[in-house]
């Protein structure tokens, strides 16, 4: 028998991307390929890519021209470009790096063995096709290994909210959800590899509305499934729309025990000027208010966010209404970004904010959301929480893992293995981490 072929992914971008990587891996696993950690021994290397910021994209393009001598030594060494920078530049990257074998979209890497047989004979390949058939239906080959406790599930896949500066609905396609039936088979079998905690993924997972034995069904729905799943302890989802924040997983929150006490609400901007301008459809007022009754629900759930700061048109009044709602939720965690202009997308011709204005703002705001997320994580020293350990410490008899609000937990002096859930007292707050002690040994 030949040796197996060795894969390197390197997988940029959103939690999709890993988890849309691990489908690639598994789909390429069935013809004889493993995968490796080095593109030093690889014999494919593939880039799941992203192209939601300028330098995101980019970074690819730096990331294939370092390829060049590997290629050189190993002429039978394919390329592959996969994810959204594939979706959205095609055969342009090929006319840009010529080390490039293949380019493969999100929405058709189900095809990949195929276009890696091709690409094996010197062809060039390119798929970019929004295929009517289910991809993840089409994956074939799905190894029963053992996996880590927390896994990705993609539930619903793409974007009809078309927010004036985002790339998604044009490289991800149409909001499409998965069946009800197909997660819940998924689902039972990562708990019967290993997995205890499951996080839901969409680009706007709370517009789930996939079918059901009885109609479409909605996210909460489709959590309150899951949580028959035996063996399966946690339950998360990311990434939600506020406009698609319906009663039922509100309520959710405050009713189901294996749904985690967190919740990634990106609200973008804090001035209505701005969010009109951003075609999100939501003001501040009403994600306040929002934010409050999810707060009713679950009053420790721990709210998270996404920001962008200088989006085209923003004055330093409307910045400030950015501040302004940060300050009145408390974000537990954020993320901001400054605006990147997408071509293609609407805000991309519009009239563009003072790099240095838009780069002062963005250190103003990171600098109220650290210390945010400091305070909220602060509090939670004298609390009990439950951790799910995820891995060995730097330090003997350390384990680390998650609380229910996602804070990384160190606890010393711990003889749990990997994928054990205990009762912890946090003992103290660092950097980026908790430290507790195990409340019952
Ligand atoms: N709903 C999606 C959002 C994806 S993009 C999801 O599944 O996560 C993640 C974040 O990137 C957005 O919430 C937004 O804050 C930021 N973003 C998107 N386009 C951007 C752009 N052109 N410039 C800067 N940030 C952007
Ligand atoms: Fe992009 Fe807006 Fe859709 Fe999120 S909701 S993926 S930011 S278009
Ligand atoms: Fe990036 Fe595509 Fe995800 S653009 S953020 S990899 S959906």
């Amino acid at each position: 028998m030949s040796a197996p072929k060795k894969l390197f992914i390197k997988t940029y971008g959103c939690q999709m991307n890993v988890y849309d990587s691990e489908r690639m891996a598994e789909a390429l696993g069935g013809e004889g390929y493993v995968e490796t950690k080095s593109p030093d021994d690889a014999d494919m290397i593939l880039l799941n890519t992203c192209h939601i910021r300028e330098k995101a994209a980019e970074k690819v393009y730096s990331e294939l021209g370092r390829f060049k001598g590997l290629k050189a030594e190993k002429p039978d060494l394919k390329i592959g470009v996969a994810g959204c920078v594939a979706q959205a530049e095609g055969q342009e990257i090929m006319r840009r790096q010529p080390l490039v074998d293949l380019v493969v979209g999100p929405q058709s890497y189900h095809r990949l063995p195929e276009m890696e047989a091709k690409a094996r004979t010197g062809e060039k390949v390119l798929d970019t096709d929004f295929p009517e058939e289910d991809k993840f239906e089409k994956l074939k080959n799905r190894p029963k290994a053992k996996r880590g406790p927390t896994a990705f599930l993609t539930v619903q896949e793409g974007c009809d909210k078309f927010c004036a500066f985002c790339v998604v609905p044009y490289t991800r396609g149409a909001e499409v959800s998965r069946p009800a039936d197909r997660i819940l088979r998924e689902a039972q079998d990562l708990v019967e590899r290993g997995v205890r905690e499951i996080t839901l993924l969409g680009q706007n997972v709370n517009a789930y509305h996939g079918a059901g034995p009885n109609g479409d069904m909605t996210l909460a729905q489709l959590i309150w499934e899951l949580d028959k799943v035996d063996g399966l302890e946690r339950i998360r989802f990311t990434t939600s729309h506020p406009n698609d924040m319906q009663d039922d997983l509100i309520e959710a929150h405050g009713t189901c025990a294996k749904l985690m006490p967190y919740l990634h609400l990106p609200v973008q901007a804090g001035s209505d000027k701005i969010l009109k301008r951003m075609n999100r459809a939501h003001t501040a007022e009403s994600y306040l208010r929002l934010i409050e009754r999810i707060r009713a629900a679950r009053p420790d759930i721990l709210i998270s966010g996404d920001f962008i700061v200088g989006f085209p048109e923003e004055t330093e009044e409307d910045f400030q209404a950015t501040l302004d709602l940060v300050e009145e939720v408390k974000y537990g965690t954020a993320y901001s970004f400054k605006y990147s202009t997408r071509p293609g997308t609407p805000a991309a011709e519009r009239a563009q904010v003072d790099p240095a204005a838009a780069d002062d703002r963005l250190q103003r705001l990171q600098a109220l959301l650290t210390k945010q997320q400091r305070e909220v994580q602060d509090s939670m020293v004298g609390r009990d929480v439950t951790v799910l350990f995820e891995k060995a410490g730097r330090f003997p008899g350390q384990m680390v893992g998650k609380s229910d609000y996602l804070h990384a937990i160190h606890v010393a002096d711990c003889d749990r293995a990997i994928g054990d859930l205990a009762r912890v007292r946090i003992l103290s707050s660092g950097a980026n981490s908790l430290a507790g002690a195990l409340i019952e040994k």
